[in-house]
């Protein structure tokens, strides 16, 4: 059967700025928590660094000639605030705003609307000195960053994200296996406090361009763990927590239905970890919103025991799905969710999905990705399912466009439609790319 999308459906593809860039050293961009992170020995799955990456500084006409040949009408690609504000604040670095210029008028004269994030993991290095989100001052840094992105490229971008995946500043500054590898749950929690303010105060500056095309929301993943065993107490809790306290609850809850849940502010007494207000906050972080991302990669069932099994032989590196199971049909669950819960009653864009190939498959594998492509429909099924369902889900972007720096995985995981040759930067369509070209000039596949 044809499964055919809305009219004005937007289809897409998704990067990010510190994953494909590269040009990390050149015309005065500054550094970044990650430059810096991927400096610690071991932190990064085989020593892999950022700094040249995909060379999309160098590359972007080639860039976009891929975006073409794919037939999407949309990109989303994210601003590297250290090669606009080498040190964060203050001087702006007039060669980075030449850049994403050029990046943007390419992709408008190609007709692919820019989806463009603020942040997206990779903080000034100057900011994380002087305490990074941990220090509330970041939201003065925040608030002046926006508007210099604003200032220059306000209704030339058609989608403004202020964050994609706060998550990753918890697992940052608690967890330690990201930028800037801190241990320290008090503090991570204060920090997503923080980011969640410049968020805020980001859309309240937003609102005072009165542009007339761009609109703004804000990216949040969510992997819904589900109990293994229903009625199990174990399982229950786990998931509660994973979802509530670790999970989507913490952002959505603050977003879109005012302060913290009861769940979290129950766990942050009992555990001493209460961040600190002020007055006001909660107002200002819940801005009504024009769009709300979704990064849906997988649903997760929460079985104790298997966990348990499981987390002895835990792959090195994060962020990535290391759990052999597969549950697209979890995305109409957390789709229906986000109205019902959270009562989302603006359109929804399916922001990232993907599937990683690992590169010890090797190149053919990773050329020949089946995988990716049944995995893919079987998402686009659900996604197509919830706007029969009534659901206003506009767009999906896949995640990513080529093969890029997968974080802490360093170059091991393999996400894109293209296959990167690190060393000469060869971009290789791989089979998923002529399949997802079909898709976006049918407006729909063949199930
Ligand atoms: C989420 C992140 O936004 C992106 O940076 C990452 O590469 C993908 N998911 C895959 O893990």
């Amino acid at each position: 059967m044809f499964l055919k999308f809305p009219e004005n459906f937007t289809w897409g593809v998704a990067t990010a700025a510190a994953q494909i860039e590269g040009g990390a050293y050149e015309d005065g961009r500054g550094l970044s928590i990650w430059d810096v992170f991927a400096g610690i020995p071991g932190a990064i799955k085989n020593g892999g660094r950022p700094d040249k990456a995909c060379d999309s500084y160098h590359l972007v006409e080639r860039d976009v000639e891929m975006l073409r040949e794919l037939g999407v009408n949309s990109y989303r690609f994210s601003f590297s605030w250290s090669r606009i504000l080498p040190d964060g604040t203050g001087k702006v670095n007039e060669a980075g705003i030449a850049y994403y210029r050029k990046l943007i008028e390419l992709l408008k004269k190609n007709g692919i609307k820019p989806n463009a994030t603020m942040y997206h993991w990779d903080l000034p290095y100057q900011l994380q000195l002087q305490g990074g989100f941990g220090n509330r001052e970041i939201v003065k840094w925040f608030t002046e960053y926006a508007k210099v992105l604003l200032d220059n490229f306000g209704d030339d971008v058609d989608f403004w994200v202020t964050f994609n995946e706060p998550i990753a500043t918890y697992v940052g500054y608690g967890a330690g296996f990201f930028a800037p590898g801190l241990h320290n749950e008090k503090y991570a929690r204060q920090a997503l406090h923080h980011l969640l303010l410049c968020h805020g105060e980001a859309v309240k500056l937003f609102r005072s361009y009165n542009f007339k095309i761009a609109k703004i929301g804000i990216v949040v993943d969510i992997w819904r763990h589900y109990p293994g065993r229903p009625g199990n107490a174990e399982d229950e809790k786990m998931a509660r927590v994973s979802n509530e306290i670790r999970g989507y609850g913490m952002f959505l809850h603050p977003l879109f239905l005012g302060g913290y849940s009861k769940d979290l502010l129950a766990y942050f007494e009992e555990n001493d970890l209460m961040p600190k207000t002020e007055e006001g906050d909660f107002e200002t972080i819940k801005q009504p919103l024009d769009f709300y991302g979704l990064n849906f990669y997988n649903g997760l069932i929460d079985n104790a025991e298997k966990m348990r099994e499981m987390q002895k032989a835990r792959k090195e590196g994060g962020n990535y799905q290391d759990r052999p199971e597969s549950h697209p049909e979890a995305l109409l669950d957390v789709l229906h969710m986000l109205v019902d819960k959270y009562h989302l009653d603006i359109p929804i864009y399916i922001t990232e999905n993907g599937l990683p190939y690992d590169d010890n498959e090797g190149k053919e594998a990773n050329l020949q990705d089946d995988r990716r492509i049944d995995y893919v429909k079987s998402v686009l099924h659900f996604a197509h399912r919830a706007v029969e369902e009534g659901i206003n889900l506009r767009g999906y972007y896949l995640w990513s466009l080529m093969d890029n720096f997968e974080w802490s995985a360093g170059y091991c995981a393999r996400y894109g439609l293209y296959y990167t040759e690190y060393e000469t930067e060869e971009r290789i369509p791989k089979k998923s790319a002529k399949w997802y070209s079909e898709v976006t000039r049918a407006n729909g596949f063949e199930e």
